[in-house]
């Protein structure tokens, strides 16, 4: 039974979180829970008997007996603080994302991990749901020949627009956040981990809506500026004539737009807006057929073919990272991916500043292209 402490009790942590701490409590245990506000961190604890609130994170880090991971669930500007002391005090940490806000503090946090012999996970989970495991193996078995495109779309009208929410909308259009940041990296993570790392970037992107009305009944009347870009078009290319195109927006009222399509000489992958929140949805294939146009055409609303517990993208973190801490799984949601969809993240930014594009330094480990046995790194060498 793995022990658990969850810094941070705001929005995700209620939505998500502590109710999917709970869905594995046959794995797991919460005995830990700090905030600032008082209240969150009690009204989080109340939830698991024997947990305990804190509201020092000194304290909270000091708990009588540690914790086996911690998750920090803090506002993106606390990432790279929150998580390098959890590791300094010797903790391995799973972090929401983005990792940290550049590239140099994600490497200081590696090190640190590195130092301290734990280990870092960072979300998004987009590819330890079923859903994206299995569409990887589908893609290196070569049912759609060789990748040649991914786009992906993720558009709102941002947290502000967001009666639901319960945290400060105002936060997500302020310079570090946006929509990249808040919803852009889910695409950024899902089509890296589909295809690879990329070489190099150019966007385009701006504020299309300085001023947003804030939906929420709690904010009423109340306004949100917006600090940094709503809408960015962000070109990606993975060499070997592969590329990616996302559209990554908070001035999107809706769309009908798939929100992920990955191309192939064979065929399409393609996940709808109704299918792409859950983790164990169906997919739309599309099979090219040369030699026999009867077998050629749509398979809509395939099923994934081997469910996990779990239907959340978020809650697939949580079942992951719990399965690595165990021994039974390879990580999957690794410092390096989430270090390298940050660099394209940042580079995207300069590029929009400068006109230009940018060439990527970054890697992580393999990718779907090493389609029946090929080795990209071998071909590219
Ligand atoms: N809300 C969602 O649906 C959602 C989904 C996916 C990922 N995330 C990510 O989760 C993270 C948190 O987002 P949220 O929406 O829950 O925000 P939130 O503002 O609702 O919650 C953050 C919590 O952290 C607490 N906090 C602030 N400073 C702190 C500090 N120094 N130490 C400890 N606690 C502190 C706040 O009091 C608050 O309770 C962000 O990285 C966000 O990108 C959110």
């Amino acid at each position: 039974m793995l022990t658990i402490g969850v810094v941070g009790c705001g929005d995700v942590a209620t939505r998500a979180y502590l109710p999917g701490i709970k869905h594995l409590e046959d794995k797991s245990r919460l005995v830990a829970c700090f905030d600032t506000i008082a209240e969150r961190a009690e009204t989080a604890a109340a939830m698991f008997p024997g947990a305990i609130a804190y509201t020092s994170y000194d304290a909270f880090l000091a708990h009588p007996g540690g914790m086996d991971l911690v998750i920090n669930l803090t506002p993106a500007p606390l990432h790279r603080q929150i998580t390098g002391q959890a590791l300094e005090a010797g903790y391995n940490v799973f972090s929401e994302k983005p990792i940290a806000a550049t590239i140099e503090q994600a490497n200081e946090l590696v090190a640190l991990a590195g130092q301290a012999g734990k280990q870092l996970f960072c979300a998004p989970a987009v590819m330890v749901t079923a859903r994206f495991r299995w569409l990887k193996e589908y893609v290196q078995s070569g049912a759609i020949g060789r990748p040649t495109l991914n786009t992906a779309q993720i558009g709102s009208m941002g947290p502000a627009a967001w009666r639901t929410y319960t945290g400060d909308p105002t936060v997500f259009y302020k310079p570090g956040v946006g929509p990249l940041i808040d919803t852009g990296v889910y695409m950024l993570t899902a089509m890296t981990g589909m295809l690879g790392p990329a070489k190099r970037v150019a966007a385009m992107g701006g504020i299309a809506i300085p001023e947003r009305n804030i939906l929420i009944p709690a904010f009423e009347g109340k306004t949100a500026k917006v600090e940094t870009e709503d809408i960015m078009m962000i070109h990606l290319d993975f060499g070997e004539n592969t590329f990616g195109q996302l559209l990554s927006s908070f001035a999107i009222p809706q769309s009908h737009v798939p929100m992920f399509e990955l191309f192939g000489e064979g065929g399409t992958i393609s996940i709808r807006r109704d299918q792409w929140y859950n983790g164990n949805g169906t997919t739309d294939l599309y099979l090219r057929n040369e030699a026999d146009e009867t077998q050629e055409g749509w398979r809509e609303n395939v099923p994934v073919p081997a469910p996990i517990a779990t239907d959340g993208i978020l809650e697939s973190g949580i079942l992951h990272v719990l399965e690595c801490l165990e021994g039974e799984a390879t990580p999957v949601m690794t410092a390096a991916h989430a270090t390298h969809v940050l660099e394209i993240m940042n580079a995207a930014r300069e590029s929009v500043r400068s006109g230009k594009a940018i060439a990527l330094t970054t890697t992580f480990g393999q990718n779907a292209r090493d389609v029946a046995g090929q080795d990209l790194a071998a071909i590219e060498s």
